[in-house]
């Protein structure tokens, strides 16, 4: 024991004078058990906010919700796209201000993970690349390859270069502890074979060598070299180990939830399920957590990657898209990293005993030389709780979950006991009308002007707009003789058009003849159908449309866009006609876009209609344009698009992103958090439009006078398009009373645990809401969940008053769990529970 002991000291000192030359060049460095910041090593907590999916007004907000969460530290990927529009052209204004995001989150006292990248992914246009770089000449991206790596180097030397003269890394006294180079190489490395690895250690080489003072960091690549470490991501990560003995146990992406594709469902987690990975994480050894994502917000214009991803980016992310609090989410992973704060001494000093309790339940013990203790106890059997015996005490366990102990004696937490309330949202109608409804007909017979040129065969289409226009339109014509039997009471003729993505609109002398769409698993479609066409020549207009460039895949650069053929008639006397190979006319982006109708200066540079008359036949291609005040109050707006298409919307002339009124098409079954999750578990929707609603921030309004412009490619009632307020619905909770001497209900009181199980229940509007009504109150053994709570046998008569008394007309309020507010005790010797659900509405003033 003795010189165990002695020998695990000298290799301590041995290891510390090893990073003692990294103690001194910076300040934040890492060993086996964490990343150390100023010689502490730390558990720390962090969330993803992406800079651009936000507005600067609410950063602050954002950044101030994910520290009340327990947060230590913020991550978010650096967006090249948007930062270098053109080489050499950098932007870091507005929404892409990155130094005063990375400030920002400085100022409120948190750290920074910067995933530069540059190739992030994250469902964003091109997986962040700019589509210039696609067409340097003998590029290969995401490879060893002399042009990829000289620009990579450049945007990154640029990033890191612009963050140092702020002085925001770590060592220079700034919020930045950690940088990533590259994003989930591993997948590309292995199919890439010798190019992979040899552009793998380029990167790290590269990285390291900015010399920015705080560790590199790759995510999801098993051979990142030293001394850049390798992290996880995924919805579990409790069976990843680091590459080397000597680097931390990080989880770079805990999934919070997924992102949704136009025509899909939208996809949750449940918290009690997140909680469970983790825990699991953590008491396995893990020291770092980033929420992938504690805050999705929105794709505002053209940034949505894909094809096919929302311009929603919600990811049922503990605050929502729109900045608003998601509960239950939010406030028990607030809860969870209480808890492990309350471990964190005896987390980082010891390495965890893992004790078997029974077939698959485990005890992982934390013990520091110094007496403290922090004990994890695990079920992982998703049917059935256990009772399981500790250092000679009995805890129950629900399934699929993990109680933590800070003291090993004294559960202050379950990952499955959801105690925080839940809310639910709503989309109310404002008072500010949309008036003076116009529309403008995106002209057709504009195909033929100067900007139009011709080629022989079908061109790919990102090659020809760069993408500076989702549309293309592929034109060309055909001539119909007298004779052709079809005009004679024949069938008619049938056109196929084969293409490699996103989406087609067919034109036939002006007049829409259909539409086809791929899917984002599948890009590859045909449209075919019957067309009407005429004695003479006949034009045949194809829209193609871009959903947002792939993020990902093995070289999804080269992926084509557009319809490459073939295009062919049948059903003419001749059989088959191939229009593939013959001449074809070009135009880049439609007329509207080129005359920036969207903008409030250029508006006007048409003739506008009225849009009684043109509504009644509800046409394609057209754009619409109206007015509005800007409404009352500060709850977060969204404009309800149910009664239109598919589009792009613009406000003032920001583009809020592209609409489309796609049904989900999934399996919204019951889903129980219990259980491995995937992606696909938890639908919700289906049968409505994916996306109806769309975040229009605050921040983009004037007071009066703003201007909506929007572009329908199908047809639509724009009249009916209104302006929402998004609150808080209601809110719900549920607890049981505090009876430590109840069997099946288990919890100590120490002064710990007081602080996380107080048997009360907290409801909570939104600011600026209060509670209105009362709709369930029950004290005693109700059944069900929020929205469908039911009375049990046993239910004290005065619930509701005694509720209602206490809760009505106030933003928020507290309750204790106990016989002493309810009177007499409705059924002795029952361990009782209260259920409360609640109507939030706005405060009259
Ligand atoms: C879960 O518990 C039930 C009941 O005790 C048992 O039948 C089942 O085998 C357990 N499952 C696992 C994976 O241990
Ligand atoms: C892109 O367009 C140019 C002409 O503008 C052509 O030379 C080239 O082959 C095209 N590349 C692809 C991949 O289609």
């Amino acid at each position: 024991m003795e010189t165990n002991s002695v020998s695990s000291l000298i290799l301590f000192f041995c290891i510390f004078l090893v990073m003692g030359s990294q103690l001194i060049s910076g300040s934040v460095t890492y060993d086996n058990k964490a990343v150390i910041i100023n010689g502490q090593r730390r558990i720390l907590l962090s969330g993803s906010i992406h800079y651009p999916r936000s507005t600067p007004d609410m950063w602050e907000d954002l950044i101030l919700k994910a520290k009340n969460a327990g947060l230590d530290v913020i991550d978010t990927y650096v967006f090249w796209n948007v930062h270098e529009p053109s080489p050499g052209n950098y932007n870091f204004e507005g929404r892409y201000d990155l130094v005063r995001f990375v400030k920002t989150v400085q100022k409120l006292g948190l750290y920074v993970h910067l995933r530069i990248g540059p190739y992030v992914c994250a469902e964003w246009n091109f997986g962040g690349f700019p589509v210039w770089l696609k067409y340097v000449p003998g590029i290969s991206f995401r490879t060893d390859n002399e042009p990829f790596k000289a620009a990579m180097q450049q945007f990154t030397q640029k990033i890191v270069g612009v963050m140092k003269s702020e002085n925001l890394f770590e060592s220079q006294g700034g919020p930045i502890i950690l940088s990533q180079i590259e994003n989930e190489y591993g997948a590309q490395r292995r199919a890439l074979g010798p190019a992979g690895e040899a552009y793998m250690n380029w990167a790290a080489k590269m990285a390291v060598a900015l010399d920015t003072g705080v560790p590199w960091v790759m995510c999801k690549d098993d051979e990142a070299p030293d001394p850049v470490i390798n992290a996880c991501n995924g919805f579990y990560c409790d069976s990843f180990s680091p590459n080397k003995p000597y680097k931390p146990t990080m989880w770079t992406e805990a999934w919070s939830g997924w992102f949704t594709e136009f025509g899909g469902p939208i996809l949750q987690r449940p918290v009690q399920d997140l909680a469970f990975a983790v825990a699991r994480f953590i008491q396995k050894g893990g020291s770092f957590i980033n929420y992938y994502m504690f805050h999705g917000g929105t794709n505002f214009g053209r940034t949505a990657g894909g094809p096919f991803v929302t311009t929603s980016y919600d990811y049922d992310a503990p605050v929502d898209e729109y900045g608003l609090i998601r509960e239950p989410k939010y406030g028990h992973l607030k809860e969870l990293h209480k808890a492990i704060k309350l471990c964190e001494h005896a987390l980082v000093s010891s390495d965890p005993t893992v004790t078997s309790l029974g077939s698959s339940q485990e005890a992982h013990v934390f013990s520091s030389g110094d007496g403290s203790c922090a004990a994890f106890l695990a079920n992982f059997n998703s049917t059935s709780a256990a009772r399981v015996l500790f250092n000679n005490k009995h805890y129950n366990l629900p399934p699929w979950s993990i109680s933590i102990l800070p003291d090993c004696k004294n559960v202050v937490f379950n990952t499955a006991k959801v105690g925080t309330q839940t809310s639910q949202f709503q989309m109310l109608p404002s008072d500010s009308q949309l008036h003076s409804w116009e529309t403008y007909g995106e002209d057709m017979t504009s195909l033929d002007d100067s900007t139009t040129f011709a080629a022989i065969g079908l061109l790919e289409q990102i090659n020809v707009t760069r993408d500076s226009s989702d549309y293309l339109w592929y034109i060309t014509s055909i001539d119909i003789g007298s004779s052709e039997s079809f005009l004679r009471g024949g069938q008619k003729p049938t056109l196929t058009v084969n293409s490699r993505g996103h989406a087609l609109h067919v034109f036939i002398n002006g007049q829409l003849a259909g539409s086809a769409y791929g899917t984002r698993e599948n890009t590859r479609f045909t449209f075919t159908g019957p067309v009407s066409l005429q004695v003479g020549t006949n034009k045949i207009s194809l829209l193609s449309i871009a959903m947002g460039l792939p993020n990902n895949g093995v070289h999804f650069e080269n992926w084509n866009v557009g319809v490459l053929g073939r295009v062919e008639l049948a059903g003419l006397d001749q059989g088959k006609r191939d229009l593939s190979r013959q001449t074809w006319s070009y135009k880049v982006g439609l007329k509207g876009e080129q005359m920036n109708l969207v903008s409030p200066d250029k508006v006007s540079s048409v003739e506008w209609a009225q849009v009684s008359a043109i509504t009644q036949n509800q046409q394609p291609l057209r754009w619409y344009k109206a007015y509005f005040d800007a409404p009352s109050g500060d709850e977060p707006l969204a404009l309800d698009m149910r009664s239109m298409g598919k589009g792009q919307v613009w406000i003032n002339g920001q583009n809020i992103g592209r609409y489309w009124m796609a049904y989900s098409n999934g399996n919204c079954g019951v889903c129980h958090y219990a259980g491995t999750f995937r992606a696909t578990k938890c639908q919700r929707s289906c049968g409505q439009p994916t996306q109806r609603w769309y975040h229009v921030p605050r921040s983009w309004l004037q007071p009066t006078q703003n201007l909506i412009v929007l572009f329908e490619e199908l047809g639509g009632d724009a009249s009916k398009i209104s302006l929402v307020k998004r609150t808080t619905a209601g809110v719900c909770a549920n607890a049981f009373e505090h009876r430590p001497s109840v069997a099946n209900y288990q919890i100590q009181s120490t002064s710990a645990s007081k602080m996380l199980h107080q048997a009360k229940i907290h409801l909570s509007c939104s600011p600026g809401q209060s509670i209105s009504a009362i709709t369930f109150a029950s004290f005693g053994t109700p059944t069900g969940t929020c929205g469908s709570f039911r009375l049990g046998n046993c239910h004290a008569q005065n619930s509701h008053s005694v509720v209602e008394k206490m809760c009505v007309g106030m933003e928020s309020c507290k309750l204790a769990v106990s016989n002493s507010y309810f009177g007499a005790d409705p059924c002795p010797r029952v361990l009782k529970k209260l259920s409360v659900e609640a109507i939030c509405s706005t405060k009259m003033s």
